[in-house]
């Protein structure tokens, strides 16, 4: 059974206390309620009660209001939003004073540890991605070559009934092996190894315009970012997803991403689309796009802001800084 709150037992009990010792002081003093000097002494015992349990209520209710003002912070604490922290309320005791830098050090903890699994998880990820990338491209693709290759050879000499057959067949082969190289480098572009971020992302900004037919315009104002390994690809991985949204709900007619900031610290990438825009704040549940790429800002240091309406497009905007920097306030 759920107990009624802490404050309204206190007051209860406060109640019960002095409502019983008058009652007992009144018993001892053998108050005769039939004289009128009676009736008055409890009358006045009435009143000294009720003055009694309005000082107590309104003392007790302004000695618990930081306790509640702490409960209240601790249920808006979101751990996907870091750096909420509970405030020191005025008149606050000691007792709720350790309570509340408690509380503090331990959402501390929480945030530190949650960064520390979260990077990791996705350290785990990407590397598993990268994995498969490089298998897919290092022998899948060199087999579907390999059968290339040796369709191409035998049609040269198969006879004319067969040799058209065998080129289709080469033909679906080689397909094959383009859309194995798109896979493997969605799962990890070797751009990103072998290049840095700024080609890899000129290319991805290049190929989705090709593939969807949305012009796409990319414009940097530097070539290489200082930022390090985790947060260049986390950079990649935003930029991935928000051109993903753009070809699958956008109906945009043009895109342009932007990378400023490269010669300092703190790098700002924009995706912005022209096309059929939408309430961010009414999303339905289990979409994981946004949010993945929320938290990968969030475990780069860094910031994800969505503006978006109905028919008025879509900007995505990724800032994020370099290790060892802190994060400039949002002018
Ligand atoms: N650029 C955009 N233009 C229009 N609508 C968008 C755009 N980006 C996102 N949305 C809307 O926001 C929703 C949530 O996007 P989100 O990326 O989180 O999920 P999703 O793309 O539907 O699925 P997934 O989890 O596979 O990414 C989309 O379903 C879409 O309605
Ligand atoms: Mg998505």
């Amino acid at each position: 059974m759920r107990r009624s709150a802490l404050l309204s037992q206190v007051l209860a009990v406060n109640t019960l206390l002095v409502v019983g010792t008058v009652f007992a002081a009144s018993v001892a003093a053998r108050l005769d309620l039939g004289d009128s000097a009676g009736l008055r002494q409890f009358l006045v015992l009435i009143a000294a009660i009720l003055a009694t349990l309005l000082a107590n209520n309104f003392i007790m209710r302004r000695r618990f209001a930081p306790l509640e003002s702490l409960t209240r912070t601790m249920e808006a604490v979101d751990l996907t939003l870091p750096g909420v922290r509970a405030q020191a309320s005025d008149g606050e005791s000691e007792d709720i004073s350790r309570l509340r830098e408690s509380f503090n050090l331990m959402l501390s903890r929480l945030e530190h540890e949650r960064v520390g699994s979260a990077t990791a998880v996705l350290r785990a990820q990407e590397a598993e991605r990268a994995r498969v990338a490089r298998d897919l491209h290092d022998e899948v693709n060199q087999a579907l070559a390999a059968v290339s290759l040796r369709l191409a050879a035998t049609a040269e000499h198969a006879p004319p009934e067969f040799a058209e057959e065998l080129k289709e067949t080469q033909r679906l082969a080689n397909q094959a092996m383009q859309e194995l190289l798109g896979l493997a480098r969605e799962l990890r572009p070797s751009a990103l190894d072998d290049h840095g971020l700024m080609p890899a992302l000129r290319t991805q900004v290049r190929l989705f315009g090709e593939r969807w037919g949305i012009p796409a315009h990319f414009a940097a104002d530097g070539p290489r970012p200082l930022l390090g390994e985790f947060e260049q690809l986390v950079v990649y991985r935003v930029v991935q997803e928000a051109l993903s949204n753009i070809a699958r709900h956008a109906n945009a007619k043009k895109v342009k991403v932007t990378v400023l900031g490269c010669n300092t610290a703190q790098l700002k990438v924009t995706i912005t689309d022209d096309g059929e825009g939408f309430h961010p704040n009414r999303l339905r549940d289990g979409r994981s796009g946004l949010a993945g790429m929320r938290e990968r800002a969030l475990l780069a240091g860094g910031r994800l802001d969505i503006r978006s309406a109905p028919e008025e497009g879509t900007t995505v905007e990724l800032t994020v800084r370099a290790r060892g920097t802190r994060l400039q306030a949002a002018a």
